[in-house]
C-alpha cells in the first residue's frame, strides 16, 4: 500500500471553490485510510497567520508558514492539504521546490462567477472600493502555469473536479489505484480458494 505523504496545493481565487474540494478530497482520503490534515487559508488565518493582512508582504509570509507546516506534514506520510488564495507564482514554486512531493491545483473560475457567487459577501464590498487590494479585484492573481492538475469550478460539478484529482494522484503514485487493488486482492482470494479445494481433493 503507498503511504507517500505528499502536498496538495489549492490555488486560486477567493470563492472559486478550494475549500469545498479540500473538503471532499479530505474525506476521500480518509476513506481510503490515509493520515490527512488541510491548512485552509481563513483557518489559518485566525491562528498560525493571525495579525497578518493582504499585502504582498503578508501574503507571502502566510503562504510561507503553509507552506513550511505543509512539509513538516507531508515528509512524515501525512497528504497535507493547503487551501489558500496563494496568489504570487514566486512563493507557490518556492513552497514546491521545499516540499518536493508537491502536487498543485489550479481551481479556476472567472472572476466575474466567483463575483456572482459572492459567498462571503466580500466582492461586492471589494468592488465598491471598501476592501482594498482584493485577489481578483485590485490586486493580483498570478495562474500557474504547470499546475498538475486544473479544475474548471464554472464548468464541472465539484464531483467532478475531485474525481479528477483523485485520479491524478493516482497516476503520480500517492494513491493506489482502488480498482487495481480490489482486483488483486480478488486474485488472492481465488488462489486461497482454490488450494483450499484442492487440499479437499475436489479438485
Ligand atoms: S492569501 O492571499 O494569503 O493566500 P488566504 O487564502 O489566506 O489569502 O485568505 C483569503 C481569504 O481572506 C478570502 O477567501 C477572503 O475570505 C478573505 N479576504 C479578506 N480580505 C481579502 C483580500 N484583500 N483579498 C483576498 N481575500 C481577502
Amino acid at each position: 500500500m503507498t503511504n507517500r505523504g505528499f502536498t496538495l496545493w489549492f490555488t486560486g481565487l477567493s470563492g472559486a471553490g478550494k475549500s469545498t474540494l479540500a473538503e471532499i478530497i479530505e474525506q476521500k482520503l480518509k476513506d481510503r485510510g490515509r493520515y490527512v490534515e488541510v491548512l485552509d487559508g481563513d483557518i489559518v488565518r485566525t491562528n498560525l497567520s493571525k495579525g497578518l493582512g493582504f499585502s504582498k508582504e503578508d501574503r507571502d509570509t502566510n503562504i510561507r508558514r503553509i507552506g513550511f507546516v505543509a512539509h513538516l506534514l507531508s515528509r512524515n506520510g501525512v497528504a497535507a492539504i493547503t487551501a489558500a488564495i496563494s496568489p504570487y507564482r514566486d512563493i507557490r514554486d518556492e513552497c514546491r521546490a521545499m516540499i518536493g512531493n508537491f502536487v498543485e491545483v489550479y481551481v479556476k473560475c472567472p472572476v466575474s462567477v466567483c463575483a456572482d457567487r459572492d459567498v462571503k459577501g466580500l466582492y461586492a464590498k471589494a468592488i465598491a472600493g471598501e476592501i482594498p487590494h482584493f485577489t481578483g479585484v485590485s490586486d493580483p492573481y498570478e495562474e500557474p502555469e504547470n499546475a498538475e492538475i486544473v479544475v474548471e469550478t464554472d464548468l464541472e460539478s465539484k464531483e467532478a473536479s475531485a474525481d479528477k484529482i483523485i485520479a491524478r494522484l493516482e497516476e503520480l503514485g500517492y494513491l493506489d489505484p482502488v480498482a487495481s487493488s480490489c482486483a488483486t486482492a480478488g486474485d488472492e482470494d481465488d488462489e486461497l480458494v482454490r488450494q483450499r479445494l484442492e487440499e479437499l481433493g475436489y479438485v
